[in-house]
């Protein structure tokens, strides 16, 4: 394991606040990952197949996929998350959905693995009553035979229920591709948006994961939040290296509090430019 950083005991942290990681316990709920949270957990236990959430780099959608998951495998749900979806044959894909269910039963074609899976996905569903999710995050960079098996799968239903729910996670630019591919996109039932946080986001968001890490008092005055609002451009990915950076760099100044000119200091050693 990594060594831990100096400042913690500067701070009285029992952990880390302030890292990249996607650690779904330091995911603040904002307005719109609260939706994006309900949204999803509706079209999966409803069995209703579809829900995709868009959001630009850094707005919390991977961590937003783990929270998911973990909660889906506490719900009881068979829950396969796939972290790399950029396959480059749709049987490679298949294959790797079948082991994430411990259901690696391949048959000798891509044809026959598919019934296998088929079959599950029923038995699963009608005699288990289990429900089975798809998770997949940058699914951006799915290719248009995986978007193609993907819809395939979401084909297989009973009368009242789909047999694979699915959740994706994207970067915007996947829009303009579905926008393309109607017959993926028809299929659709939900859809979610993660946007940077406000201002008022971005402190509670701060706050609230230097609680998580067993932090007492937060050392960001009024002044230096904004200060790390202005530089991120409400970025939350560019907010928390900033904070860490911020941490250290009072630290090392032996300075309990983080103000706007400490941030400003430590967002030029960055280079992080003030969006304008
Ligand atoms: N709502 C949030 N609450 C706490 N941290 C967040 C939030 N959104 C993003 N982050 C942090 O920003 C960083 C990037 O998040 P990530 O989930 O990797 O974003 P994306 O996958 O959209 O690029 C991580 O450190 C993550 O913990
Ligand atoms: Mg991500």
């Amino acid at each position: 394991m990594a060594k831990e950083p100096a400042y913690l005991s500067f701070f009285n942290l029992k952990e880390e606040p302030f890292t990249t990681s996607p650690n779904p316990r330091f995911l603040y709920a904002s307005p719109l990952h609260h939706v994006a949270l309900q949204k999803t957990r509706y079209v999966v236990s409803a069995k209703k197949g579809l829900c995709v959430v868009f959001g630009d780099t850094g707005t919390g959608k991977t961590t937003l996929s783990r929270l998911l998951y973990q909660q889906f495998v506490d719900d009881g749900f068979t829950t396969a998350l796939l972290t790399n979806p950029s396959y480059p044959t749709a049987n490679q894909l298949l294959r790797t959905i079948m082991q994430e269910f411990e259901y690696p039963r391949f048959g000798r074609s891509y044809k026959a693995s598919l019934d296998r899976l088929k079959e599950f996905l029923y038995q699963q569903t009608t005699q288990e009553k289990n429900t089975l999710v798809l998770i997949v995050d940058e699914a951006q960079t799915l290719k248009p035979a995986m978007l193609e098996f993907l819809r395939q799968l979401l084909n297989y239903e009973t009368n009242e229920q789909k047999l694979l729910q699915m959740v994706l996670f994207s970067q915007n630019e996947l829009r303009v591709r579905l926008r393309r591919a109607k017959n993926f996109s028809n299929r659709i039932v939900l859809k979610a948006s993660l946007e940077n946080l406000s201002l008022t986001d971005s402190r509670e968001m701060l706050e609230f994961r230097w609680t998580v890490a067993g932090g007492k008092k937060f050392p960001f005055t009024s002044d230096g939040l904004e200060a790390i609002f202005d530089y991120s451009a409400g970025v939350p990915r560019t907010q928390v290296i900033l904070a860490d950076n911020c941490l250290l760099a009072a630290f090392l100044k032996k300075q309990k509090q983080i103000n706007q000119s400490l941030v400003a200091e430590v967002a030029k050693d960055q280079e992080i430019e003030l969006a304008t």
